[in-house]
């Protein structure tokens, strides 16, 4: 197939706009009952077990869906990204997150270089130094061991290894290695984010890894000064070089900021900061945490979805089939957001961090090339746990807009309780809604049947459900280090096949700047005006009114 510029000028996707029409006469309350179109719908995977016969879509859908992959090069996308190209073109970089979590006899190779051994030396600094932490061979300045950990960082700094260690710290094998020892995360440049992070603990047993890919971040360089000053308050400078180590691709900005670089864990351009969880801004903090065998579990699991992705034909390839799906729901059917709804309370971090990973990756309005998109690319994604958030915005989902959602549900929970006298237990409970809300959303309820239970006429229109809301479902065996990896690794393929689809850089994230540079400005002004009192000048109206207005109010 020759290479058009915009995916939208091929036949397949053309072909996928005229066969929406023929979507829009279907309604989930039939397709569900094709037996042999459910049955298609489903991929079991290394435990994980996908089922997505509730999108509307059809056979033919699918079949359209994978020549568009074809029109777009999917595979050779894939096997570029593998092969450590340059796929990120705008920031001349590869994109090779999965180097992070390969075996270490694989060959991975970038600009002429096998990076597999790098990750490595990477990795076991981090088992060894986090064992010496964690057995009390490295201790604090005045002789007492590192209990607590403040990991510093922001963004993909930050939420990646938020996710994960939320959902550990229920697991049972992860609780028996964590051995009564505390992780925290400061993010928020907010004073109030660092009072929440300090409160309670003592800077004699705590170390702070402060994690920035470029070390320049405002928000985390300033709260790793903070944080340096209440160790050095309490200990004497001397302190920092026990109580503080960092996380990133600039060591020698680590080094100037008054971290040794032997207490450097480093990783490199081609790791996105939002794909990072799996470098030492995840690893270290979690295996300080948890201990480096545990998170190897985690990266195991991460490695078996990417040798899936890499290897298995798209009909069974759990990644591309959602991603796929979310493009046809997205560009075609017109469905702008996502909903992530795990039925798992220690999932509950999954959708912040996916809304990163997918939001600051394919929240784009141009192609790779630079040519503006003539259709909408990028989802909205939201989420909560299930049940919660059924008691919170599933009203829209049901009776307002339509929003595909991600039911994610475990079979074995991390902590079963059963409570005498009960049905079920509280497990099943859980487990009951994640049965029941796709069947609701496809399903719906007609005037019909609502007439047949007597309900009377002037409620009808209120308790009607049209249905035919798209969910897929994913089950998987149990919440542990291993799964939360796949879950992962799931969800940052599945992104990367949609930007590949949609034809843009899913790995850079210009969007982020022009907000930064202009706080710069507003950051001087602030300095200028209460240390000199100059007049605010040089804003517009609104946000000279504003500003003046902050600083009267004389902030302490
Ligand atoms: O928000 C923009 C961003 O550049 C993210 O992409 C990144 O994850 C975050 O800032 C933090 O950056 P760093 O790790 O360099 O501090």
């Amino acid at each position: 197939m020759a290479s058009v510029s915009l995916i939208s000028e091929s036949q397949p996707w053309k072909d996928l706009k005229n066969h929406v029409e023929d979507i829009k006469k279907t309604h989930l309350r039939d397709l569900m009952n094709e037996v042999d179109r459910c049955k298609m719908m489903m991929v079991e995977f290394d435990g994980l077990l996908l089922d997505y016969s509730r999108q509307s879509a059809t056979q033919d859908t699918m079949g359209k869906l994978f020549k568009l992959a074809e029109a777009a090069h999917l595979k050779e996308k894939i096997n570029r990204m593998y092969d450590g190209e340059h796929v990120n073109s705008t920031e001349d970089r590869a994109v090779l997150h999965v180097a992070l979590r390969a075996s270490r006899d694989t060959v991975i190779n970038s600009d002429g270089k096998n990076v597999v051994p790098e990750v490595w030396k990477v990795l076991d600094k981090i088992a060894e130094f986090s064992e010496r932490v964690r057995s009390g061979a490295w201790v604090g300045s005045t002789g007492k061991a590192l209990m607590n950990v403040i990991a510093v960082g922001i963004g993909g700094s930050f939420l990646g290894p938020l996710f994960v260690h939320t959902a550990l710290q229920t697991d049972p094998e992860a609780v028996a290695c964590a051995k009564g020892r505390q992780l925290r995360f400061l993010a928020n440049v907010d004073p109030i984010d660092v009072a929440q992070n300090i409160t309670g603990l003592d800077p004699e047993t705590t170390l702070v890894v402060v994690v920035s890919k470029t070390f320049t971040t405002a928000e985390t360089m300033l709260n790793a000064r903070t944080l340096k000053e209440w160790i050095i308050a309490a200990l004497g400078p001397q302190a920092v070089a026990k109580h503080m180590v960092a996380v990133s691709t600039n060591i020698a900005l680590v080094e100037k900021f008054g971290i040794d670089p032997n207490n450097a864990f480093a990783f490199w351009d081609w790791v996105g900061g939002r794909y990072s969880v799996c470098s030492a801004v995840g690893v270290l903090p979690l295996s300080l945490q948890y201990g480096f065998s545990l998170v190897r579990k985690f990266l195991d699991g991460a490695l078996s979805i990417d040798k899936h992705f890499h290897s298995t034909p798209f009909e069974k390839n759990i990644p591309v089939l959602v991603g796929l799906l979310s493009v046809w729901n997205v560009s075609f059917l017109g469905f702008p957001a996502r909903a992530i709804l795990p039925y798992s309370q220690a999932l509950e971090k999954l959708a912040p961090h996916i809304q990163q990973v997918s939001m600051e990756s394919n929240g784009k309005g141009v192609s790779i090339d630079g040519v503006p998109l003539p259709f909408e690319a990028g989802e909205i994604d939201f989420g909560e746990p299930g049940t919660n958030g059924q008691h919170s915005f599933y009203q829209l989902i049901h009776q307002g807009r339509v929003v595909p959602c991600d039911f994610i549900g475990v079979l074995k929970s991390q902590q079963p309780v059963y409570l005498k006298g009960e049905m079920v237990s509280n497990h099943d409970e859980l487990m009951s809604n994640f049965f029941a809300q796709p069947d609701a959303l496809a399903y719906g309820k007609t005037p019909e049947e609502l007439l047949r239970e007597n309900v009377p006429e002037h409620l009808i229109p209120h308790k009607t459900f049209s249905g035919n809301r798209p969910s897929l479902s994913l089950l998987l065996p149990s919440l542990n280090a291993y799964s939360i990896g796949q879950l992962l690794a799931i969800y940052e393929h599945r992104i990367a096949v949609e930007g590949f689809i949609w034809g843009i850089n899913s790995f850079d994230q210009w969007g982020v700047e022009l907000g930064k540079s202009l706080a710069t400005r507003v950051r001087k002004q602030l300095n200028s005006s209460r240390t000199r009192g100059d007049p605010v000048e040089g804003f517009n109206h609104s946000t000279t009114t504003l500003l003046s207005k902050y600083l009267e109010a004389k902030s302490p």
